[in-house]
């Protein structure tokens, strides 16, 4: 019996959550797993009503759970940050999930704003590192509010988290069997101090662990580049965790957009969380005209982790079937054709 703790959280959140929710019914129901779940009212409005972004209770309490299946952290009406930090990179730091998983695959079907690329030639997988470097709080202001106003923000590197991270990545460049090469994505001319702790432990752990992985480099503004000229050449990339933030948005739109996009924040020793990786879009909250295939394929991620290939694998070919149906018009929001349970009703009833 699978526990899944759900946290819908705020904006468009709910909306998408309850689809992933639907098929992920629909796959129990196919392949006979079976799971409970629990809902947390955790994010903005819960805060503007009571002041409390995440008690240590209700963290205590999701220490408990397999997995965590999470919407949307953003509120308009809530100072930035309070419950980005507060919630989002809370779980993330708390529950160590120090691996951020995005994978950037372009179905058949999708809509792509690349001239002459296609699913061919989109799909790679992206692991940022999550506990880490500017993410990581340390720093502060001197002299504030006076001309002399100072402010750091520490890009905190450690030789541990580095490597883990990239460990984790020539493992899955392994697993995945497919170009069997593994880019590391950084700023060595620049970052001289933290990037070269990268690069050393990337070289030598794939020298040492993994001599059939071939190592590529790229420098960040480099890589952005290759996203949008040549995303074929890439099979794996490891990145540090603000460089991976931003990338990862890239990745996401040469894949069809923010409707289809997934992340997993992966501790591999213990509750992971799955998310779609788009906002919690407030302008269109309660309109059901998001795409909810991000949050979909965030519910088959976390199958995936939970051990359950099979059903991970018919959710992935229930939303290619939904594609290539020709029914979805678009995955912009509001461009769909369809609403947002519609488009969780056509998946789950393919799977
Ligand atoms: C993401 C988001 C978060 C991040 C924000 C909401 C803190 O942009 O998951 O990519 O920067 O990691
Ligand atoms: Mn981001």
């Amino acid at each position: 019996m699978h526990r899944i703790a759900v946290i819908p959280g705020d904006g468009t959140g709910p909306e998408v959550i309850r689809e992933g929710l639907k098929v992920l019914e629909a796959a129990a129901a196919r392949t006979g797993f079976r799971y409970q779940t629990e809902t947390y009212d955790l994010g903005g409005e819960r805060y503007l009503r009571s002041g409390e972004v995440l008690p240590d209770s209700v963290l205590e309490e999701l220490r408990g759970f397999d997995v965590i299946y999470l919407g949307a952290v953003g509120h308009p009406e809530v100072t930035p940050g309070i419950l980005e930090k507060g919630l989002l990179l809370r779980l993330r730091f708390e529950l160590d999930q120090y691996i951020n998983l995005r994978p950037v695959k372009l179905y058949p079907g999708v809509d792509c704003p690349l001239k002459d690329k296609g699913p061919e030639e989109i799909d790679f997988m992206v692991i940022r590192e999550n506990t880490e470097g500017l993410y990581s709080g340390m720093g502060g202001f001197q002299y504030k509010g006076t001309p002399q106003e100072v402010s750091t923000q520490v890009h905190m590197t450690t030789r541990f988290g580095a490597e883990r991270a990239i460990r984790y990545a020539f493992e899955l460049t392994r697993k995945r069997d497919r170009k069997r090469q593994l880019h590391l994505v950084a700023k060595t001319n620049v970052l001289t101090y933290v990037h070269d702790t990268w690069w050393r432990a990337f070289n030598e752990v794939g020298e040492a662990d993994y001599p059939d992985i071939s190592r590529e480099y790229a420098h960040v503004d480099a890589a952005c580049m290759w996203f949008v000229k040549n995303p074929e050449w890439f099979d794996v990339i490891v990145v540090e965790n603000m460089f991976g933030d931003i990338i990862t948005d890239l990745g996401a739109m040469i894949q069809g957009g923010m409707g289809v996009a997934a992340g997993g924040n992966i501790n591999p020793e213990g509750v992971s969380m799955f998310e779609p990786i788009g906002g919690s879009a407030p302008k269109y909250t309660g309109q059901g005209v998001v795409c909810p295939l991000a949050a979909i394929g965030a519910a088959q991620m976390m199958l995936e982790q939970l051990g359950e290939a099979e059903a991970a694998e018919r959710v992935e070919g229930a939303v290619v079937r939904a594609l290539e149906s020709g029914k979805i018009k678009s995955l912009s929001a509001g461009r769909m054709g369809l609403s947002t349970s519609e488009v969780g009703d056509l998946v789950a009833g393919l799977v």
